[in-house]
């Protein structure tokens, strides 16, 4: 392929409707639109999250569009989530691509979601070394993948049952915090005591986790003290997230530790939603100074749901000439490929 490669990415998995623009994996621009409607229900609404998507998705390519500088017909590929997350809101990003690059008569290239997420270490500079190991952690998935080379990766370990971000916003819900509650928690436990309440920690084989054992023990924690004052958690709010957050970041970094020490790989990253949290950042920074790792962490509009890896992914996907059919169909569950 001749000259610059341009690459249109869009993303509709759960409740941010996404678009970005790449050339030659430099992102260009980078459009959320973010979708409130959800708080107010406790968590996300299919039906209204595709109802949202279908409103979204032409003004947010548009705008992507515009803010990279770019003509639709400068593209040469379109990238778009297939799997896994929700399967109308995927439906709407899925049928928008294929519309697209059938009328552009470009490659249409399927990414996974949760490939996207790793591959979101690769935007900024420098990048990570391969062989990398990383911590993908999101409201839905929990893994430690090794990262061979940007379209060679495997899964270490992940969850038996809850994720990380699932465990930081339902014990945030136990508190009264709105939904999602895993950047409240973070908020609260910065001015916390997190040695002041203590959370047992799984004890889980190999590289997998476990997170609902933490769940439990939060909700019988806080049955028993509100027994005794009602009001214990408005008193202790700081201490309670601390604590729990301390617990979270524990079990996430311990397996690291592990898939390390296991692998003989020091070169680490960390993606998804849950990587937002600063307690984790912070803590990894530490690991690394300790254990000798090479960290590589992204900024905050990278780790949350966004286009920007699903672009970057379909750049690699387009070099190595991995093209998908029209007549694919979006999945909400599928292993990645
Ligand atoms: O990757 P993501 O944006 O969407 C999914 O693919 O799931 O991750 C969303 C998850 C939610 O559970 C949210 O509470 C959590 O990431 N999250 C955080 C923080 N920011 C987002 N959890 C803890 N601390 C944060 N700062
Ligand atoms: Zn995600």
């Amino acid at each position: 392929m001749d000259g610059n490669i341009y690459i249109l990415g869009i993303e509709s998995s759960c409740d941010e409707t996404a678009a970005s623009i790449c050339k030659d994996g430099e992102i260009l621009s980078n459009v959320i639109a973010s979708q409130s409607i959800h708080a107010e229900y406790g968590g996300v609404v299919p039906e209204l999250a595709s109802r949202a998507h279908m409103q979204n998705i032409v003004p947010v390519v548009d705008k992507a569009i515009k803010e990279a500088g770019i003509e639709l017909s400068s593209l040469n590929g379109i990238a778009f989530t297939q799997s896994p997350g929700l399967i109308g809101a995927l439906l709407v990003g899925a049928g928008f691509a294929k519309s697209l690059a059938m009328s552009l008569k470009i490659p249409l290239l399927a990414v996974h979601h949760m490939q996207a997420h790793v591959l979101s270490n690769l935007i900024e500079d420098p990048i990570p070394s391969f062989p990398f190991l990383c911590l993908t952690i999101s409201g839905g998935h929990t893994q430690i993948v090794l990262c061979k080379s940007p379209l060679s990766m495997e899964i270490l370990g992940e969850t038996i049952d809850d994720a990380a971000g699932e465990a930081f916003d339902k014990t945030a819900k136990m508190l009264g915090l709105p939904y999602p509650g895993g950047p409240l928690v973070d908020e609260y436990a910065q001015h916390g005591d997190p040695s002041r309440f203590h959370y047992p920690e799984p004890q889980i084989d190999d590289l997998n986790f476990s997170f609902s054992g933490v769940k439990t023990s939060v909700l019988y924690f806080l049955q028993k003290q509100k027994k005794e004052d009602p009001d214990f958690v408005g008193k202790n709010m700081h201490d309670i997230c601390a604590s729990i957050q301390y617990t979270i970041i524990n079990i996430l970094l311990n397996k690291l530790k592990k898939a390390s020490v296991k692998t003989g790989v020091k070169n680490i990253c960390i993606a998804g939603g849950v990587a937002a949290n600063k307690g984790l950042r912070n803590a990894l920074q530490d690991h690394a100074k300790k254990y000798h790792w090479n960290i590589h962490i992204p900024s905050l509009q990278y780790c949350t749901d966004n286009a920007a890896m699903i672009s970057i992914t379909g750049y690699y996907k387009l070099i190595e000439g991995i093209e998908s059919p029209l007549n694919i169909s979006a999945s909400a569950r599928a292993t990645w490929h």
